[in-house]
C-alpha cells in the first residue's frame, strides 16, 4: 500500500531521548550487567507513534515539549528528518528534554525507566498555544506519558470536533469514565487490559469480558494488542483475533506504538477498518525486526513486501 493520505494525524504526546543498551538479561534489584551497542535515539510513546506513521508515508504533526538543551536538539533534527512536522514543538527554558534508559535483554525483552523532563510541561495551555495544528488533523493519538489533565483536555476538544481519538493507555495508569467517554479506539496491551479492568486475562472469556467492561466505560472500540497472540479487536459484537506475523523478534521496544502509527496511517489513507488492523499487525511485527525504538519502523514499501509471511500458530 502506497496512497496518499486524506486526513492529516496529529500526535500529542511524549518526547524522549533514548539511552538504550543491549544485555544478556534484564538486571535483577543490586545486580550490575555488561551491555553492548549503546544507542541514543529519539523515542517517547508520543515520538515514536509520529514517527511509524511519518515513515509510511503519512502527513502527520507531532505536539509536545524537549528541553534546550543536547538531547532536545538531537531529538528535534531527528523527528525533522523524519517527515514528521515538528513546527508546534516547544523547548522548555528550566526542563530537561525526558529520557528513557532502556535495556533489551537476548529474546528482544526490555526493561524502561523514564524521566518526563519537559513532557511534564505540555500542558492545556500549550495545547491552546498550538491549537491550529491540532485543528488541521481529523486523526489524533494519545498515549499516558504527559500530565493526564492535558490528555484528557486534549481527547474531550478533539471528540467533540468529531476527530476520531485513538488513545494508548501506555504506561498502565487508572483512567477516569469521563476520559474514555472521548476516546473512539483504544489500544491497550495485555498488561493495560488487565490493570484498566481489573480482570486477569486468563483465557478467551476473560479477554471478552475485559474488553467488553471497557466498552462499558464509554470506549467504542478496544484493540488488544496482545504480543505474541496478536490483536484482538472487540467492538460490541465477537472478539475479533488477527494472529501475530511470524518474525523473528530482536526488540520489542515501541512495538505497540508502531502498531498504534501504523494503524492511524492505515485509516489516513482510508483502508477499511480491518484492513487498517491487519496492516497494523504487520507494521508492529516488522518493527521489531531491528534494534531501537523507531530505526525498524517499516516503510509502506518494506511492509507491502512483507504481506506474505507466515503467522504465528499458538
Ligand atoms: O514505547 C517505547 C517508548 O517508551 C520508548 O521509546 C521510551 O522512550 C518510552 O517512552
Amino acid at each position: 500500500m502506497n496512497q496518499k493520505p486524506q486526513s492529516n494525524i496529529c500526535v500529542i504526546g511524549s518526547i524522549h531521548a533514548d539511552l538504550s543498551l543491549r544485555v544478556s538479561h534484564l538486571s535483577a534489584p543490586g545486580e550490575t550487567v555488561s551491555g553492548t551497542d549503546f544507542q541514543l535515539s529519539p523515542g517517547g510513546k508520543g515520538a515514536n507513534q509520529a514517527a511509524a506513521a511519518a515513515k509510511l508515508g503519512g502527513t502527520v504533526c507531532l505536539l509536545g515539549r524537549i528541553g534546550s538543551d543536547s538531547f532536545g536538539e538531537s531529538v528535534f533534527s531527528r523527528l525533522q528528518s523524519a517527515g514528521i512536522n515538528c513546527s508546534g514543538l516547544e523547548r522548555d527554558g528550566d526542563l530537561p528534554t525526558g529520557i528513557a534508559m532502556i535495556q533489551v535483554d537476548a529474546a528482544g525483552q526490555n526493561a524502561i525507566c523514564v524521566a518526563p523532563g519537559a513532557n511534564a510541561a505540555v500542558t492545556t495551555d500549550y495545547l491552546h498555544r498550538v491549537k491550529r495544528l491540532i485543528d488541521d488533523a481529523s486523526i489524533v493519538l494519545l498515549q499516558l506519558e504527559i500530565p493526564m489533565e492535558t490528555t484528557l483536555w486534549a481527547a474531550e476538544y478533539c471528540a467533540g470536533q468529531g476527530k476520531l481519538v485513538i488513545l494508548d493507555p501506555a504506561p498502565a495508569l487508572p483512567l477516569s469514565d469521563e476520559l474514555l467517554g472521548h476516546v473512539g479506539i483504544v489500544t491497550p496491551n495485555d498488561t493495560e487490559l488487565s490493570r484498566l479492568t481489573g480482570i486477569p486475562l486468563t483465557d478467551d472469556a476473560a479477554r471478552l469480558a475485559a474488553c467488553k467492561a471497557l466498552l462499558t466505560l464509554g470506549v467504542k472500540t478496544v484493540i488488544n494488542t496482545a504480543g505474541e497472540k496478536g490483536v484482538y479487536v472487540y467492538s460490541g459484537d465477537e472478539l475479533a483475533h488477527y494472529p501475530a506475523y511470524d518474525v523473528a523478534a530482536v526488540d520489542t521496544t515501541a512495538a505497540g506504538d508502531s502498531f498504534n502509527g501504523a494503524l492511524a496511517y492505515a485509516f489516513s489513507v482510508g483502508l477499511p477498518f480491518s484492513q487498517a488492523v491487519e496492516f497494523a499487525n504487520l507494521a508492529a511485527a516488522l518493527s521489531t525486526t531491528g534494534y531501537g525504538a523507531q530505526a525498524a519502523m517499516p516503510t509502506a514499501q518494506q511492509t507491502a513486501a512483507a504481506s506474505c509471511l507466515p503467522k504465528k500458530n499458538l
